[in-house]
């Protein structure tokens, strides 16, 4: 049916000049995504990915290869000669029945809920082209919607900043860059853009006034909050967008239940989840996939990405967790380096500058002071003393250690990988265990102490006596 059908194209070729950055600018990351997979994440929450068409041209490789998983169309703009021309060179791929939502790349805010009830609007006015605005606090810079009068929602023409007469300075109402098309209107007609302006491109907001000299209907669907529109034209707008976002997840989580003290500190990426009654300290960082559980502590200056937590675990300050999976109950930290494939169980403790890397500690085992445990496997209920090194490293391969459960591990021992150390056994301070250790031993890997009784005196009595002076 014509009237069901909605296309979405992602305006997304630019170079973003303005940025003075080497890397494309939809490709720059804020809260731990680029912007233009926030863009399709909203996008995709409304539509498939077969109807969405992103238009590439500066950086085209890298642009798609960023978001290729999200199995959406692509469409080489070769030159950028304007949002209009990146419109145009959909002609041939989106040509057909319904409607056409047309987003920025760099306006990365925008929800789903708004693209909605910009889609309702757009088909209850009967319009060929609606055109989302805000009246952000400062409107400088973007392109300005002039309505044929302030109370109508129709629209006579979009001008931009630099083209602004004198007795449209005023006007607060900005364009968002995103709108909706008939597509069929929009095609009839995209081929009267003209370049005759400020920076010689062809810009899509010149259609508004095509549109309507055609005798179409354009009409404006206002929303509330700018915030959500805000573009990002410069690091430091994007910066501001980041905040923003980064409050909206802090606000969305303590609404769930999460203590966030100070949340204007903290770094909480979107796809972050945290549980009720989970306390955040100020300047944590919270980041990737994340997931903390309930009743947890996660104290300041912790870093933690991509990281599944359980329940009521304490993270205790300064601790940089990555890839890194812990069990309920359990305490890390503080300055605790838990590195990807680090798996602490129920109940462990892993304390003071202690290093992780592909390493298991079983259920309260505990490894609290200045440990090393890489490539391991340790068993529940172990204790593996202040200074303990797995050496996993010959210089060319990495090779692992197995301790079983309930295994003593005196302090500052060196397990030199490969090696197997069996259930209940015991390893002397200061070992260097090379070979295997049965379960229920004592394995010393050590040399005898030696005690020479009165050897200071007899020192002393042989040196010569130093001279005064
Ligand atoms: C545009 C609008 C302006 C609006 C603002 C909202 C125009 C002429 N102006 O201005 O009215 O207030 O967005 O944020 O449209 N792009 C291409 N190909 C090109 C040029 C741009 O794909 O040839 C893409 C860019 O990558 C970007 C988007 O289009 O994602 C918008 O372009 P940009 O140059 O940022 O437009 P603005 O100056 O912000
Ligand atoms: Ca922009």
């Amino acid at each position: 049916m014509e009237s069901q059908r909605f296309a979405t194209a992602i305006l997304a070729a630019g170079k973003g000049t303005r940025l003075k950055s080497k890397r494309a600018k939809v490709l720059h990351s804020i809260a731990g995504k680029p912007l233009l997979q926030h863009v399709l994440d909203s996008v995709l929450k409304v539509t498939s990915p077969d109807q969405v068409f992103v238009v590439v041209g500066h950086q085209a490789e890298q642009v798609e290869r960023a978001v290729s998983a999200n199995r959406v169309h692509f469409v080489v703009q070769t030159q950028q000669l304007g949002t209009g021309h990146a419109v145009q060179c959909l002609a041939d791929s989106v040509c057909g029945p319904g409607d056409l939502l047309v987003l920025s790349g760099d306006v990365p805010l925008i929800r789903p809920e708004t693209i909605e009830d910009l889609r309702k609007f757009h088909r209850s006015q009967k319009a060929v082209m609606t055109i989302l605005t805000a009246r952000p606090e400062n409107p400088f810079g973007y392109g300005r919607v002039i309505r044929v009068s302030p109370t109508s929602p129709e629209v006579a023409a979009i001008v931009e900043q630099k083209a602004l007469a004198n007795d449209q300075q005023h006007v607060g109402e900005i364009n968002s860059g995103i709108y909706v098309f008939h597509i069929e209107t929009l095609f009839r007609h995209i081929d009267a853009l003209q370049s005759n302006n400020a920076h010689r491109e062809y810009y899509l907001t010149d259609m508004a006034a095509i549109l309507r000299d055609a005798g179409e209907r354009v009409v404006a669907y206002e929303i509330s909050d700018a915030t959500e529109v805000l573009g990002a034209n410069t690091i430091a707008e994007m910066m501001e967008l980041e905040g923003a976002l980064r409050m909206q997840a802090a606000r969305k989580l303590m609404a769930q239940g999460v203590t966030i003290h100070r949340p204007e500190t903290c770094v909480i990426d979107a796809d972050v989840a945290v549980g009720a009654d989970t306390i955040l300290e100020p300047f944590v960082q919270l980041l990737g996939k994340t997931q903390v559980g309930q009743d947890c502590r996660i104290r300041s200056y912790a870093v933690i990405q991509d990281s599944r937590i359980g329940d009521g675990v304490l993270i205790r300050n300064g601790c940089v967790l990555d890839e890194a999976t812990i069990g309920d109950g359990a305490f890390v930290g503080p300055f605790a380096h838990l590195r990807p494939g680090s798996q602490i169980g129920t109940g462990a403790h892993v304390g003071n500058f202690v290093e992780t890397k592909n390493a298991r500690l079983g259920e309260k085992s505990k490894a609290n002071h200045l440990t090393y445990l890489g490539d391991v496997s340790v068993g529940s209920g172990c204790n593996i003393g202040a200074g303990v090194i797995t050496c996993n490293y010959d210089g060319v391969n990495k090779h692992p250690t197995q301790i079983g459960d309930r295994v003593f591990v005196g302090s500052n021992s060196t397990l030199v990988a490969p090696v197997a150390v069996g259930d209940d056994s015991y390893i002397a301070a200061a070992s260097c265990i090379t070979e295997p250790v049965p379960a229920g031993a004592l394995a010393l890997g050590r040399s005898r102490q030696t005690v020479k009784a009165g050897w200071v005196k007899r020192r002393r009595a042989a040196q010569p006596k130093k001279k005064e002076g």
